[in-house]
């Protein structure tokens, strides 16, 4: 599908507009399958949107609520996006804890968490192997290296086909993050793109020819909806 770019005036802006997209696509989704998957990004810039999403009377039951990367830390450490999200939103609302499905940290090895939840995923989505589910709806950022979920410029994440998840590598350190591929196989991918700092990533990410390994988030072509809705100060030119 062709990538729909917006610029709104602000991130208060980007979170309404997300805000919308992500409840038309729910109602959507548990009209036609009985359930809503979303999977959510880490940062700083997706926390309002978990705030208002907090706010909204929704068939808690029916949504499924997944990470698209975490930090390999404890979800009671300040970097944790599984913290975030609880505090921001899952904490605020009856969500079944069975329906949040949070990258497991706790091994001492992060390529058997990666594993861990892999296994996870294949039979919350009963997967054959080899077969990647069709998320309803990933939330993205961008860094302003380029890097989306913890898919990191000149990593072997990058590379990795045949795998729903991965160990990310941020300057030595350990993430654990969906593959591009299970980005790819989402019905919608929604990045959600804020400040100055952002823009030449993202006019490298936006240019008609570039390399995926310098700049990662180049990568996310899904067969669904691509959405990136910026604020005004991120925003650039899109060729
Ligand atoms: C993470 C995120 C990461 C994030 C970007 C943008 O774990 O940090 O998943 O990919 O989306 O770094 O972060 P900001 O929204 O804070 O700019």
């Amino acid at each position: 599908m062709k990538r729909q770019v917006e610029v709104l005036p602000d991130v208060a802006g980007i979170v309404e507009r997300a805000l919308g997209l992500i409840l038309e696509r729910a109602e959507a989704a548990i009209a036609q399958r009985g359930s809503f998957s979303i999977a959510l990004s880490g940062g700083s810039t997706p926390k309002p949107l978990y705030e208002a999403i907090a706010q909204q009377s929704l068939p808690w039951d029916k949504i499924q609520v997944f990470w698209g990367d975490e930090r390999y830390v404890p979800p009671t450490h300040p970097d944790s996006n599984e913290g975030m999200a609880r505090r921001a939103w899952l904490d605020q609302v009856p969500i079944p804890a069975a329906n949040i499905h949070a990258m497991d940290t706790s091994p001492a090895d992060p390529a058997a968490a990666a594993d861990l939840h892999e296994q996870h995923l294949q039979q919350v989505f009963q997967l054959a192997p080899g077969e990647f589910p069709a998320l309803d709806v990933v939330l993205l950022g961008i860094g302003d290296d380029g890097h989306t979920a913890s898919l990191f410029p000149h990593t072997a994440a990058l590379n990795v086909g045949d795998r729903l998840i991965t160990v990310g590598n941020k300057d030595g350190q350990p993430r654990i993050t969906f593959t591009a591929p299970l980005i790819n196989h989402a019905r919608c991918v929604l990045f959600l793109v804020a400040g100055a700092n952002k823009r030449p990533a993202l006019s490298a990410i936006f240019a008609p020819q570039g390399d995926a390994d310098t700049y990662p988030a180049r990568l996310i072509q899904p067969n669904g909806e691509l959405w990136w809705l910026l604020d005004q100060t991120a925003s650039v030119p899109v060729p």
